[in-house]
């Protein structure tokens, strides 16, 4: 069984209700899921699934929640997530989602092989995002 772990901070839940449409997605798909609120987590859970989504709304002036999520991501630059399949994904208001952008980029120098581009979602997420949330679980199941 493939274990599938989803990573988030989330300020107001619309970033969570995307974690867990990912969640439910790979689950439907077999796998073994890891939800974790990023202040649970540590990077043991990101290196041990053999697949991983992480998810940040857009926060200060396009960028990752700078409290918890950033130390996070930083702590994650690893000979570990050498092509590991990741996904990304967040919530977010009033930008272009330029935050998301920056955050791909990262993620590929740090050596993760990214499953699709980051999906961004404004505000809460409908049930169109919900949809495309529980397609990128299924995804990461099929690698
Ligand atoms: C302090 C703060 C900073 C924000 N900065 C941005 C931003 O730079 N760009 C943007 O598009 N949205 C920004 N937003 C809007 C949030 O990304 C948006 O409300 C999002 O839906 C929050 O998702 P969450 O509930 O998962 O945290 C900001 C919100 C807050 C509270």
């Amino acid at each position: 069984m493939k274990k599938i772990t989803v990573i988030y901070w989330s300020g107001t839940g619309n970033t969570e209700m995307m974690a867990e449409a990912i969640a439910e997605g790979a689950k439907s798909n077999g796998a073994e899921v890891n939800l974790l609120n990023v202040a649970n987590a540590t990077k043991e859970d990101v290196f041990n699934a053999d697949a991983v989504a992480l998810g940040c709304s857009s926060m200060g002036a396009e960028v990752l929640e700078e409290e918890e999520m950033e130390p996070f991501v930083e702590s994650l630059m690893d000979e570990r997530l050498k092509g590991k399949p990741v996904a990304l994904f967040g919530s977010y208001d009033w930008g272009d989602g330029e935050w998301m952008r920056d955050w791909d980029g990262r993620m590929k120098e740090y050596g993760a092989d990214l499953v699709r581009e980051g999906l961004i979602i404004q505000l809460t997420p409908e049930d169109e995002g919900l949809e495309e949330c529980r397609q990128l679980g299924k995804k990461l199941v099929e690698g």
